[in-house]
């Protein structure tokens, strides 16, 4: 059969509540027109983000009630790092709340190892933790507007020219995210693991993955890079893993759960650092900030994650919706990534200037045809007034980020979609611009008031 299922059955449901487009009109004004005040009942599709937002399955409920909620030495503990230990092949695993604890640890332990963090592209949360660990902040992706498939690569020549202008011993790490959320959710290819990696060992510096969605990552491989479509997923995964000294991981993405994060790695005094800030931080190391519960729901997440029926049904669910996007007209990032629909706002609204952030208009747009709830990645979270130049300086793109969480929407929740995009598409030209009232000092994009331009 040519048609691609959702591989799973429903058997507890969450209500939706529907708003007319005038209550809608109302809500989003009283949320100062932006998404992150909205409450989630307010909100028919929530395509905010896929982090924490997966459905888990009748085995991971079942799991939670298995769990050992002891203090130290956990059973629950030991089942989660053996599926890690399994999978990664690193040696030490240790759990943390959530990613960005494991990039926090990581950090501070990094920054005395050398001044610089070069990646394909910092996500913002370990942008952050970089900086507040006083390092430089090197992104090296190739050129998004190159033919290559694998548009989440690290630039090689770029990266060995970096090492040499800053000297290997002031780059304290290289992290390669998978898939390249920053950049589209764009996959990375093997070879280039391979070639970092090769690159990070000749120059000693510690290679670590940021592996939030390594599976979708890994079947992004299975398909498209030659040599691997006959390889299982959890083997081309295991494989990734093999070319790095650690990995960070945000289990809300690829693990299907609430909650949860590791980080794992090889070398023991590192290791060890790690456990004495995790101790002070998170927890216990063989709980880290979570409950025994989390750790059984992310070990059976872990194994649910590389089904190969279920990597094909979520890629293509997400390359449906592109397709139909692109049908409409709507420009987006192509191909389509691993876990959302990148819309490129400043081309679809080319009448509002990026000062008046095309990409906030947008996301307004579909809260109020159609109560869909995305998020805008441009100017708003990225752009700023630059004092010296006495200039507002635009972020380099104006992006509208629709992330699909995991097994929460059927094929009618996105061909409901669509149809809004639809709707917004055939009035783009009415859309107007926005400005900010009232804003922060820092990540703007979560609390700042918006008001239309007309
Ligand atoms: N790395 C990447 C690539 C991420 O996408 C995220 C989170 C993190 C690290 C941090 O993980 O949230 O568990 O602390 N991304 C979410 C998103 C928030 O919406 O893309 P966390």
């Amino acid at each position: 059969m040519k048609t691609i299922i959702e591989p799973f059955k429903i058997k507890s449901v969450e209500h939706i509540s529907f708003t007319t487009r005038e209550e809608r009109i109302n809500i989003l004004k009283n949320a100062f027109y932006n998404p992150f005040k909205i409450k989630a009942e307010d909100v028919v599709i929530d395509l905010l983000t896929d982090s924490g937002t997966s459905a888990m399955s009748s085995n991971q409920w079942g799991k939670l009630m298995e769990a050992d909620e002891s203090y130290a030495g956990a059973k629950s503990f030991f089942r989660f790092e053996k599926t890690v230990k399994e999978l990664t092949g690193f040696n030490h695993i240790i759990p943390t709340h959530q990613g960005r604890a494991a990039e926090n640890i990581l950090f501070k332990i990094f920054h005395n190892k050398g001044k610089v963090s070069i990646s394909n592209t910092h996500f913002d949360t370990t942008r952050a933790n970089a900086a507040v660990n006083n390092m430089v902040i090197v992104d090296l992706p190739i050129n998004p507007e190159s033919n290559f498939y694998f548009k989440g690569n690290m630039d090689c020549k770029l990266l060995l020219e970096k090492i040499n202008e800053v000297g290997a011993s002031n780059v304290g790490l290289i992290i390669m995210t998978i898939t390249n959320n920053a950049v589209g959710g764009q996959p990375v290819s093997m070879q280039n693991i391979i070639e970092v990696s090769s690159i990070a060992k000749k120059y000693k510096i510690p290679y670590y993955i940021d592996a939030c969605r390594f599976a979708e990552n890994a079947y992004f491989i299975k398909k498209h890079e030659k040599g691997f479509s006959d390889h299982s997923v959890k083997s081309i995964a295991q494989e990734i893993f093999s070319y790095a000294d650690g990995c960070t991981m945000s289990a809300k993405k690829d693990a299907l759960v609430n909650m949860g994060g590791f980080l794992a790695l090889n070398d023991s005094e590192v290791a060890e650092e790690a456990k004495n800030q995790l101790i002070v931080t998170e927890g216990f190391p063989t709980y880290g900030g979570l409950s025994g519960r989390d750790l059984e729901a992310i070990a059976e997440g872990l194994n649910e994650i590389v089904d190969e029926k279920y990597l094909e049904y979520r890629l293509r669910s997400i390359e449906y919706v592109g397709e139909k996007f692109i049908k409409i007209g709507i420009p987006i990032i192509e191909p389509v990534g691993g876990h959302a629909i990148f819309i490129n706002a400043k081309k679809m609204l080319p009448h509002i200037s990026t000062e008046h952030f095309p990409g906030q208009s947008l996301v307004c747009a579909f809260y109020i045809e159609g109560g869909v709830r995305s998020c805008e990645i441009g100017s708003v979270m990225f752009g700023k007034f630059d004092e010296q130049l006495n200039k507002f300086v635009a972020a380099p793109n104006e992006y509208v980020r629709m992330a699909i969480p995991r097994r929460v929407y059927t094929q009618s929740h996105m061909d409901y979609l669509v149809e809004v995009g639809e709707e917004v598409y055939k009035k783009r030209e009415e859309l107007s611009g926005f400005k900010i009232i009232k804003e922060p000092k820092l990540l703007r994009h979560f609390s700042a008031h918006f008001e239309p331009l007309s």
